[in-house]
């Protein structure tokens, strides 16, 4: 028996022989269409290269594609499980011509692999062309194929589109005929939707391109798009008629029967075939990051997902089961898709956790269905409101609700559900104006009303394609936009400002116009990309390539994961009472709030700081798992400061605690739960530095700090400031310190002697003017005196050193310090009682246009603007004397 393995390698070796280029599967999520859900064929990576947009550096390929078929228009969903050629799930085969070959090669290619290399008995196949296309009709007859056999078909089964738009062409068929025991008839007859005639190879001949406007025009280039299902060359190679009976699907179909304990063979059978189908594509979803949600792409998974889970509960499972496959499959897939491995862990866990969810309300769900169901009439639909009610309450997707009733021959009133449904939006749209939000959110609820939320891509790609679904210019929709814009797009690789990481920046292209994205946001699930459009002009509906700025979001995500150190490093030096009460990750620099009374000592910050950088040479590596969030607690996940969360988080793990940089469980350094973006390993941080910590607010304290380059432009600007120092000082580096410290007791010593001998100066007259004079006034002795070079401080002193000289007297001292004046005024014990102080003050300050001073009467003090006045304010003195 050949293996769908051996099947697999015998086709791209083939076409590798033929000089073909062999190419990796794309990912499920298509990164260069944004329009489709999920890739659902070979080409669609190869989109570009037809038209032409694109040049590569090999005009051949061959790939084992895989291809979801599961919501958007392809959606094979409802019939897996209840016939012999559905999947969710599938691989493509293809082999491509970029302008190089076309007809006359690639039908002898295909004729040969077929019937050569698998061996194909050549009378049991035939082919289809497409009825005006003669050269391909001529190249069968030539290969052998009698005349009967080649079948000419009118209809557009036999011209391919991708889509609306895009390359598309006339193509050829090949069909096996299983045998006359199975009922159908040959394609273009009335029965060939019978199971006897099945089409095994489709090849394109891609000339054309269709354009919007309906109009086809023939490419530059003729190419070649051939697609074949794995599963059913696999069986027919395998004689057998069922996909689900090769060896790879039976394997699976084995796993779930040994899970559950029920035959895979009696009644069980379809809930295992769609239990082995659906592990393939969630498996294959959840390996690429997409998790389980409620909008767009992760509903899909979810839905696939829960569909299965359903179905394990049919079979009686108790436990959760879907895990438990998931170790086949990679012993069955992991050879050619490494993804799976590698995702394993984030496989297992993300099916575990959404199975033991859904199964808290799939009992309490079913129960309510039966309610329902047992007071309807014969045939008759569920209504919609009892469908949105196991939606919204018990977690039941409308198409389980759909599938659970097939079996009973009844549908569900989808009008009735869609209504529910959007009476529920309109109330979350309510709810959210009541929160006096910018009034401009609105436009974005409109936006995520009618196209859903966005897909962000960004947590492993920092380019891809989406297609714009709103344009705002001055908070009004639009339909072009040139200047200031806000961009929202269907899927984006922006991360959108959350939990302290700043929006990314970059760019965004269409063909009419280019933008400068310089940060995103979101509302109400819509990214919102804010810049402005510096080339001709975006609108709203085109395809757009988005290119998210490199380096400012390695920055971002180094400052990011810096500060889950810096939080588990000050818990470890001060305490467990350090919670997180903000932070900042912008590209320049991180900045971490946490409560702490006290301020951080040098130690602390050295201890801290040395912890990190360990943690950073260790290089270990930085996961991501998404679980509940009991489940995060119980791993010991810290809460964050205004994080909202929904049903599932999102667990960050970092560096581990043996130092030894590689990841066995519960040996995790620090544990947190946050959606933003990280480095994959620690050493990318490259080094960390601490610029200090102050207070924030009330008991908490503010750390700053600069990771990689901006941390060793840091060091080494402190470096070169002391190197100059040292210069200047003509001593080594090493000795600027206690140099410093030497020079500035010197100053301290100095000013003290300055200050000593301007007062010495100035009591021996050589600081005033006239020198210091005694007069005679109404008997009184008194002294004016007008200072240069002594400061307000030293006049108390000086006053009272002039009083000691006189013995009995009244002495007033202005300072002239540098435009402002400063007034002292003295009177001897033996005088208090005829004159105060205060009053030979008041009159003083008064002729110098200040205001107030005051004092006892011994001495007083006081101020004015300018010491222009002096000789005034002596006279004004003398005058109190004289009163
Ligand atoms: N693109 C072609 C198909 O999907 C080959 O059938």
């Amino acid at each position: 028996m050949t293996s769908l393995a051996d099947i697999r390698s015998t086709f791209l070796n083939f076409f590798d022989k033929n000089g073909h280029q062999v190419v990796a599967s794309s990912p499920l999520v298509p990164r260069n269409d944004p329009t489709l859900m999920f890739t659902n064929s070979g080409m669609v990576q190869f989109k570009n290269r037809f038209t032409g947009v694109e040049a590569g550096d090999y005009q051949r390929a061959t790939t084992s594609q895989k291809c979801v078929r599961a919501g958007g228009k392809h959606n094979d969903l409802d019939n897996v499980g209840y016939t012999a050629r559905h999947h969710t799930f599938f691989e493509m085969l293809g082999n491509f011509s970029f302008g190089d070959y076309f007809k006359s090669e690639a039908i002898p290619f295909a004729w040969d692999l077929l019937t050569k290399d698998f061996g194909i008995d050549k009378s049991r196949l035939l082919t289809t062309v497409y009825h005006t296309d003669q050269e391909a009709f001529d190249l069968w007859k030539k290969i052998g194929v009698p005349e009967d056999r080649i079948i000419k078909i009118d209809t557009d089964d036999n011209f391919w589109r991708m889509g609306p738009t895009g390359p598309c062409g006339p193509c050829t068929e090949i069909f096996y005929d299983h045998g006359d025991h199975i009922w159908g008839g040959p394609p273009g007859s009335a029965d060939e939707d019978g199971d006897r005639f099945i089409e095994i190879w489709n090849v394109v001949f891609m000339q054309n391109e269709q354009f919007e406007d309906g109009t086809m025009k023939p490419l530059e280039m003729q190419s070649i798009d051939t697609g074949m299902g794995l599963e059913r060359i696999g069986a027919l190679l395998q004689g057998k008629h069922d996909n689900y009976d090769t060896d790879l699907m039976r394997a699976l179909i084995e796993a779930s029967a040994q899970a559950t304990s029920v035959n895979p063979d009696g009644d069980g059978n379809t809930h295992h075939r769609v239990i082995a189908d659906h592990l393939r594509s969630t498996s294959f979803l959840i390996a690429e990051g997409v998790l389980p949600s409620n909008e767009g792409r992760g509903y899909v998974l979810r839905r696939i997902m829960r569909r299965a889970m359903r179905h394990a509960h049919l079979l009686g499972a108790k436990d959760p089961v879907m895990h438990r496959l998931v170790p086949e499959l990679v012993k069955q897939m992991g050879g050619a898709y490494p993804e799976l491995g590698q995702g394993q862990r984030l496989i297992e866990e993300t099916l575990l956790n959404e199975e033991i969810r859904f199964k808290q309300t799939l009992d309490r769900g079913l129960k309510l269905l039966d309610d329902e169901v047992s007071s309807l009439g014969e045939g008759d639909d569920l209504p919609g409101a009892a469908a949105f009610k196991l939606y919204d309450t018990y977690g039941f997707p409308l198409d389980l609700t759909q599938d659970a009733l097939r079996e009973q021959g009844r549908g569900v009133d989808t009008d009735g559900f869609d209504a529910a449904m959007a009476e529920q939006k309109a109330k979350a749209r309510a709810a959210w104006s009541g929160t006096g939000a910018q009034a401009d959110a609105t436009v974005w609820f409109d936006v995520a009303d009618k196209h859903g939320t966005t897909d962000f891509l960004g947590y492993d790609t920092l380019t891809a394609e989406g297609q714009i679904v709103g344009v705002v210019v001055d908070g009004q929709v639009a339909d072009t936009a040139t200047g200031e814009v806000q961009i929202a797009l269907n899927q984006t690789p922006f991360y959108a400002e959350a939990g302290g990481q700043v929006g990314d920046a970059g760019t965004i292209t269409t063909e009419t116009g280019t933008a400068q994205i310089t940060d995103t946001k979101k509302v109400a699930g819509v990214y919102i990309h804010i810049g402005t459009v510096t080339q001709g002009e975006i609108k709203r509906g085109q395809a757009a390539s988005l290119s998210v700025l490199t380096d400012r979001r390695a920055q971002v995500e180094a400052n990011h994961s810096a500060t889950h150190l810096l939080n588990e490093a000050l818990r470890n030096t001060l305490g467990d009472h350090i919670a997180q009460r903000g932070s900042l990750n912008a590209p320049d620099r991180l900045r971490f709030d946490f409560s702490h009374t006290a301020a951080l000592t040098l130690d602390d910050l050295d201890a801290v700081e040395k912890e990190v950088n360990a943690l950073i040479r260790q290089n270990g590596a930085v996961e991501t798992r998404i679980m509940t969030p009991d489940d995060a607690r119980a791993m010991g996940a810290q809460a964050l400061f205004g994080e909202k969360y929904g049903d599932e988080v999102r667990v960050v793990s970092m560096g581990q605690l043996d130092g030894s940089g590689k990841g066995t469980s519960g040996n995790t350094y620090s544990l947190e739960l946050c959606g933003g973006t990280h480095v994959r390993q620690l050493g990318e941080i490259g080094a960390f530095v601490t610029l200090g910590d102050s207070a924030s607010s009330a008991g908490v304290r503010r750390i700053e700090a600069l990771t990689g380059q901006a941390a060793l432009d840091y060091l080494r600007g402190q470096d070169h400031r002391l190197a100059e120092t040292a210069l200047a000082m003509k001593v080594p580096t090493a000795d600027v310190a206690e140099r410093v410290k030497a020079l500035m007791d010197e100053r301290k010593a100095l000013t003290n002697e300055v200050a000593q001998l301007r007062r010495e100066l100035a009591m021996a007259g050589g600081a005033g003017e006239a020198g210091p004079t005694q007069e005679d006034v109404n008997g009184i002795c008194f002294m004016g005196q007008v200072m240069q070079g002594v400061s307000g401080k030293d006049l108390p002193g000086l006053v009272d050193q002039f009083k000691d000289k006189v013995g009995s007297g009244v002495v007033l001292l202005i300072a002239d310090t540098g435009g402002k004046a400063a007034i002292a005024a003295g009177v001897t014990a033996d005088l208090t009682a005829k004159v105060s102080a205060v009053d030979v003050l008041k009159a003083a300050v008064a002729a110098l246009g200040g205001k107030g001073g005051g004092g006892r009467p011994d001495m007083a003090q006081g101020g004015a603007a300018s010491a222009d006045a002096a000789d005034e304010a002596i006279a004004a003195a003398r005058k109190v004397l004289e009163g």
